[in-house]
């Protein structure tokens, strides 16, 4: 499906954001292996998440899900099998285009006294998956997987035992697969960051009595059980970072954005997006299951172009492709650096945006671990490919919505990956629809 967009007039109103992707598969993941029985509202609609529920259920876990009350996401009721209580599959598990599924899940299926395998769609079977199957390995697990560490990979049973590990890149799928792996491990598991990636995890664990420290970059985790927790999902940063570039960029905005997660190892978009000039305000700032909450209003601004690397990045990794489209619209050079990780995403995302700021006439450098942006204010009317990536086929879509020239989306059903109610809002913001 392809779609066109271009600037309306003004943007104005307000939308609910949807339920946030990680915090959505972690409640039902860690649910499934808890005790006793839970609910999560707010559940995120995308595709990524209903894989997750998919792969549970492969697995004897009884989770049944119901629309929410209008204007929120899903109710999602789990009946928790204990930490030990998965069943062997019967098919191969489908993670569709989910890393966090398949990473995530690998830790909660290493050292199971069953087989399993798991995998997923083209861009899934392409991505790094040696990064949890190496140290896995070292604790005790049983894995085989394609040449290279693809999926799909082979559980095979094991016996876990706990391990100290210097993470090689700060990924939160990473750290969360060792971390659910390292509780039902004979000894303790540590886990060292390099730098702060989100920790939902931490905070999930923590408050389902998990026997989990957190002391700065290092975790450490022992044998545990855990006790079912009902969660509210907050609504996703990543998905509102899309209306705040779009709010900002837009010559003519004042949007609010309701129920936004703003958790601080998720906001790097923030810090940046106010260095270039953006008018972001927090309001009715609140905790909502452990994770704090905030309402946005964003209003037109005079961006200008900024550095963005170091221990920003994977604090926002997800949202440098929209931050390109304010870097395209920006006044002077944003230069993004030590981003290496964007081209093991869904897609490549260094070489996606420099694709389509190319076809659209917009002055770059690519490096292999970022893009240098010359920022020109505005874009020439263009097709650009998503690339099946939801994050690319959004920026795309923010990209037509504040320049002046329509941008055509090959590919744009890729956003029900992560925010399948995208379109509407844009329709209501942009006023298409009251
Ligand atoms: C996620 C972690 C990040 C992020 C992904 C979701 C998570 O991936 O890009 O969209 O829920 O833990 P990495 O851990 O690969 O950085």
């Amino acid at each position: 499906m392809a779609r066109e967009v271009s600037r309306p007039q003004r943007l104005r109103g307000s939308i609910e954001i949807p339920g946030d992707k990680s915090i959505s598969h972690r409640a039902v993941m860690f649910n499934a292996v808890a005790d006793g029985s839970a609910t999560v509202t707010n559940f995120s609609g995308g595709a990524d998440c209903t894989s997750t529920i998919g792969i549970l259920r492969a697995m004897g876990v009884e989770i049944e899900r119901t629309p929410g009350p209008a204007g929120r996401g899903d109710t999602v009721h789990i009946s928790g099998v204990g930490m030990h209580g998965l069943t062997e599959p019967e098919e191969i598990l489908d993670a569709g285009n989910s890393g966090t599924t398949t990473r995530l899940m690998s830790g909660l299926l290493a050292g199971r006294p069953f087989l399993s395998i798991i995998t997923g769609d083209e861009s899934l079977r392409s991505r790094p998956m040696g990064r949890v199957i190496e140290p896995l390995l070292s604790m005790g697990a049983e894995i085989t997987a394609r040449a290279g560490g693809l999926a799909p990979i082979v559980f095979h049973g094991g016996e876990l035992r706990g391990i100290e590990y210097e993470m090689p890149v700060a990924s939160a799928q990473l750290k969360s697969c060792l971390l659910l792996a390292g509780l039902r491990a004979n000894g303790d598991t540590v886990i060292k960051q390099p730098n702060a990636s989100r920790d939902h995890t931490e905070r999930m664990l923590a408050g389902m009595g998990a026997d989990i420290e957190v002391n700065g970059l290092d975790v450490a985790v022992s044998e545990s059980t855990l006790t079912a927790a009902d969660v509210e999902v907050p609504g996703d940063v990543s998905s509102a970072a899309f209306w705040i570039v779009a709010g900002a960029a837009h010559p003519d905005a004042d949007i609010t954005l309701y129920n936004v997660g703003v958790n601080p190892t998720r906001t790097g978009i923030f810090e940046v997006l106010r260095a270039m000039g953006a008018n972001i305000d927090l309001v009715n700032q609140r905790t909502v299951a452990g994770e704090p909450v905030a309402d946005l209003r964003v209003r037109s601004s005079a961006l200008k172009g900024v550095d963005i690397g170091g221990d920003v990045v994977p604090l926002m990794i997800d949202e440098i492709p929209v931050v390109a489209v304010a870097a395209a619209m920006a006044e002077g050079t944003t230069r993004i650096t030590e981003a290496r990780e964007l081209r093991v995403k869904e897609s490549d995302r260094i070489s996606a945006t420099a694709a389509w700021l190319n076809a659209a006439g917009v002055q770059y450098e690519e490096a292999e671990d970022g893009l240098t942006i010359h920022g020109a204010g505005r874009l020439r009317p263009t097709v650009a490919d998503s690339f099946g990536d939801h994050r690319i086929a959004m920026a795309l879509a923010i990209a037509g919505l504040v320049s002046d020239g329509t941008i055509g989306i090959e590919r744009a059903e890729s956003v029900d990956i992560s925010y399948p109610t995208f379109w509407r809002d844009l329709d209501t913001l942009s006023g298409a629809i009251a």
